[in-house]
């Protein structure tokens, strides 16, 4: 489907995401053919730009970033809708002057009055954002036009601010004007879990606490925090990662099938599992954190996060964390959901393991099988992009030996199309309106309720446990697992 006319109005227009995804991805969605002649760009920032030079910008970001080739035409038809309004957010002239500029784009390209808001900015700057939006007379909708507001993790950094949160923008636009960005859920391979569970007979049957011995979501990366210490010092890996993407990774592994895909009865399946999810205890032995300490990578010497520019030399900041989860259903009841997250870990992989329970009998002599695992089945979200299950077979050779192999199915071979990028698939929802994939106000309280407790338990703790980089996290993280016999995965 292809979006009808509108402006997209990005605050923040500097920082890191506008550069590196969001103009990237504005082009590549024109250079796929789903813009509108009647389209626009609006760069909002303090910075002492013209349109000129705010064109020159998004043309960097387009030729560093974008996914598709660069078309010169797509290009210039592009350019002619770019704009730039400078000012501070507190400037009620610099929004006068933004709803004139606004007002004269639909004049010149028929942008039908329709303006979608990005926020891409600190949560502490959206009060005064949405107030201005709202002064100025652009958060309000005419009858046929719509307005909408997307705004960027994190929604708050626990329940109670993230209430606050929901309770300022909601003063200005109502619950369906509001987009909240989890790009995980703008993946490919995060929507195909709906499919994989849903569209099969094959994988429903023994998707329950009858079958399933645990669920491990992972999401690990390799590199560190140099550069990110203004966002991610007193933040942290549960806040920054577990509080949305695994918790929505979840959400999608363990809900029930939703009576349709329209997008309120998926968010109520969300919604009730959310609710029904909880930590496991006792906490010192069901969750896990950690601090990276110099070492290995790639081959390279890395160092520690306390000697990462900008961090304080005696940051609490976890850079790794694991916690346990129960989701008292009657399909999960006594499965635990582990999920971990760091930087600085062996490698970068984003999985979902359904590790199943074994076989209750074998009927071979078990010196002979002694590699055979538990089954499993992984989603693989990324890098490597595809589902593998893993299963004993037999060993050719006149004994009965029996050990785990792997059967894939890799997107790259069944496909012949490329996923678009998560950033390029949700900016297109949010214009053509679609609120599928993105979290309702309701799910990212219940999410904060879910983690709170452990991070008021963490922050009494004092320091996080060491751990080396390139390694797979902390010792205790292994142990979690250890004393019901279990172990992470080394995907
Ligand atoms: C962001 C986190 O939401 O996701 C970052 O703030 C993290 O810390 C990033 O690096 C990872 O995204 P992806 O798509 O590369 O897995």
């Amino acid at each position: 489907r292809i979006a009808g006319p509108c402006a997209l109005v990005i605050f923040g227009v500097t920082g890191d995401l506008a550069r590196r995804k969001l103009m990237p991805a504005v082009y590549d969605l024109a250079n796929r053919g789903l813009l509108p002649p009647g389209f626009a760009l609006v760069g909002f920032a303090r910075r002492e730009w013209g349109d000129a030079e705010f064109g020159e910008v998004v043309h960097d970001a387009v030729r560093n970033h974008s996914r598709t080739p660069f078309r010169e035409e797509v290009w210039q038809r592009l350019a002619e809708g770019i704009r730039f309004v400078q000012g501070s957010f507190d400037d009620d002239a610099a929004f006068a002057e933004l709803a004139e500029t606004l007002h004269k784009l639909d004049q010149e390209r028929g942008t039908g009055g329709n303006h979608a808001f990005y926020l891409s900015v600190p949560p502490d700057a959206f009060p005064v954002v949405c107030g201005q939006l709202a002064r100025s007379g652009l958060a309000a909708a005419q009858d046929d036009t719509w307005s909408r507001v997307v705004i960027e993790k994190p929604f708050g950094h626990d329940l109670q601010s993230a209430r606050e949160l929901n309770a300022v923008v909601g003063e200005v636009f109502s619950e369906d004007s509001v987009f909240r960005i989890d790009h995980y859920l703008g993946k490919e391979t995060v929507q195909n879990i709906l499919a994989l569970r849903f569209a099969n007979q094959l994988f429903d049957p023994i998707w329950n606490a009858h079958y399933v011995d645990h669920v491990q979501i992972t999401m690990a990366e390799d590199i560190g925090l140099g550069g990110r210490a203004g966002y991610y010092d007193g933040i942290g890996a549960a806040r920054d990662v577990i509080q949305n993407h695994l918790l929505q990774l979840l959400a999608f592994t363990a809900m029930e099938e939703p009576i349709s895909f329209a997008p309120s009865e998926l968010r109520a399946e969300k919604i009730k599992v959310l609710s029904a999810t909880r930590l496991a205890e006792p906490l010192d032995e069901t969750t896990a954190r950690g601090q990276y300490t110099g070492g290995w990578q790639g081959g390279e010497r890395v160092v520690g996060l306390l000697e990462e520019k900008g961090f304080a030399a005696d940051s609490t900041t976890e850079t790794y964390a694991a916690i346990t989860l129960e989701v008292d259903t009657r399909r999960w009841a006594g499965v635990p959901f582990y999920l971990r997250t760091g930087k600085r870990l062996g490698r970068r992989v984003t999985e979902i393991a359904v590790v199943f329970k074994r076989a209750p009998h074998l009927p071979f002599d078990t010196t002979m099988t002694t590699d055979l695992g538990q089954n499993a089945l992984v989603i693989r979200v990324q890098p490597d992009e595809g589902v593998t299950m893993r299963f004993g077979s037999k060993v050719p050779g006149s004994e009965m030996e029996v050990r785990d192999v792997n059967m894939d199915f890799s997107y790259g071979q069944a496909f012949t199309v490329s996923s678009p990028e998560a950033y390029e698939r949700l900016l297109l929802d949010v214009l053509l309106g679609e609120p599928s994939l993105f979290p309702v106000d309701e799910e990212v309280e219940l999410s904060w309720k879910i983690l709170d407790p452990v991070l008021e338990h963490w922050a009494a703790k004092g320091r996080p446990e060491p751990y080396e980089a390139g390694s797979w996290g902390t010792a205790s993280s292994e142990e979690m697992l250890r004393r019901s016999g279990r172990e992470w995965r080394r995907p």
